[in-house]
């Protein structure tokens, strides 16, 4: 407990001493958050927006990939989101420019990412790696790409992200870090995830080294995501250690995650996530958009984020969060981070709620051991 107060009490010192674009609002959500209050809230300096819910993969988890969105497929209006961004630049600090859907599907994605630039708001985005065009990319001046990948080869990569084309990803990452590195002014920091099931599992610390040598800054260890029992006998890994779920409870037959929160949930007292026809749910949780608030594209956008709906939902975290469907199997409730920059060196990072550090490859341990990695 003492432990916890005193994260806290340093994360809000840091921020206010920094103060980044955004912080009195992160402060100040955060605080209300941790007091159980559920609002009047700043407006958020965290916004999410799906440029599509529509791809051209079909991981059988994900509600786009398995084709079971309850939500009409469409694209994000390049009008309606600059309006938004007009409207609300001044108080959004970080532009999450995905949710369902693939990215890159939009054709107009490289300018509306440039767009929210040019808006003094830093841009990061997900995405799957077969459609990019690294020229395009570097012109947006987006600030933070993440590729996600299924595996080390193409049989194993395909597993899970079916349809979706390893060695196309391969040449994408590579054409995209050859023209970063020839282009002084682009800030892009170039991670990839890989995504841990039962059959990549023993791939873990060959990622790690070939996330390095092909030229990224980051490695992420994805702890898998599944709905139900029956995808976790399917996916989950052999290896409880990425297990976002209780072992005992998996046992008996149903999915409870390893952490409970206890009745609090910084994230939606700090970021909004609008899907691509302008309408607001509470955080990407909510695929199939059953939690929806009011539409961003044609109401004033502080008029949902204090309104009844979210109001009452954020009400509902802080009195019984286990009663509220969507947030039964969640698996994070961090705070959202607002000031980043590149990592100077490689950086190798777990997204999990288990802390045991991954094993390194040997060649990453030496460079670390002689300080030529971070
Ligand atoms: C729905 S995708 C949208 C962005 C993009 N299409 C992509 O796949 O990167 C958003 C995130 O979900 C992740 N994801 C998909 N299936 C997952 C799973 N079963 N477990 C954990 N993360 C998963 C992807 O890796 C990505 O980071
Ligand atoms: S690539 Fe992304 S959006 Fe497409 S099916 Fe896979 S997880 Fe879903
Ligand atoms: S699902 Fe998780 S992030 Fe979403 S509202 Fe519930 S606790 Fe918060």
């Amino acid at each position: 407990m003492l432990k916890r107060a005193a994260r806290i009490a340093k994360f809000g010192t840091e921020l206010a001493i920094r103060r980044p674009k955004g912080w009195k609002s992160v402060l100040y959500n955060t605080a209300l958050a941790k007091a159980k209050i559920a609002g009047p809230l700043m407006l958020p300096a965290h916004i999410s927006i799906e440029p599509t819910n529509a791809c051209n993969a079909r991981c059988p988890v994900c509600e786009t990939g398995n084709r079971s969105m309850e939500r009409k497929y469409g694209m994000l209006d390049e009008k309606a989101f600059q309006n938004f961004i007009d409207l609300n630049a001044d108080t959004t600090a970080v532009l999450m420019y995905y949710f369902m859907g693939e990215p890159f599907l939009n054709s107009k994605s490289y300018d509306m990412i440039r767009y929210a630039r040019e808006k003094d708001i830093y841009v990061e985005t997900c995405t799957n790696g077969d459609i990019l065009d690294a020229e395009g990319l570097i012109y947006s001046d987006i600030n933070q790409i993440s590729f996600q990948i299924g595996g080390l080869s193409p049989e194993s990569h395909g597993v899970y992200r079916i349809r979706s084309n390893f060695d196309k990803i391969t040449k994408n990452i590579e054409a995209l870090v050859e023209l970063r590195n020839k282009t002084p002014n682009s800030n892009v920091q170039i991670e990839i995830g890989f995504i841990v099931m039962k059959h990549n599992e023993h791939e873990v610390k060959d990622f790690i080294s070939w996330a390095n040598g092909i030229g990224a800054d980051k490695a992420n260890i994805v702890d898998p995501c599944v709905r139900d029992v029956e995808e976790g006998y399917k996916y989950l890994p052999e290896n409880k250690q990425y297990w976002f779920y209780d072992e005992e409870a998996f046992e008996k037959g149903y999915l409870k995650p390893k952490k409970l929160s206890d009745n609090e949930c910084t994230w939606v007292w700090n970021s909004a996530m609008i899907n691509w026809d302008g309408s607001v749910v509470p955080c990407c949780r909510d695929p199939h958009g059953r939690h929806q608030f009011g539409n961003a594209f044609e109401q004033p956008f502080h008029e949902i984020w204090n309104g009844q709906g979210l109001t009452e939902f954020r009400n509902q975290i802080v009195t019984s969060i286990k009663d509220v469907d969507i947030c039964k199997l969640c698996s994070g409730f961090g705070i959202p981070q607002l000031e980043r920059s590149r990592p100077l060196n490689f950086e190798v990072q777990r997204m999990s709620f288990d802390t045991t550090p991954v094993e390194l490859p040997d060649e990453i341990e030496e460079d670390l051991r002689r300080g030529q990695l971070q």
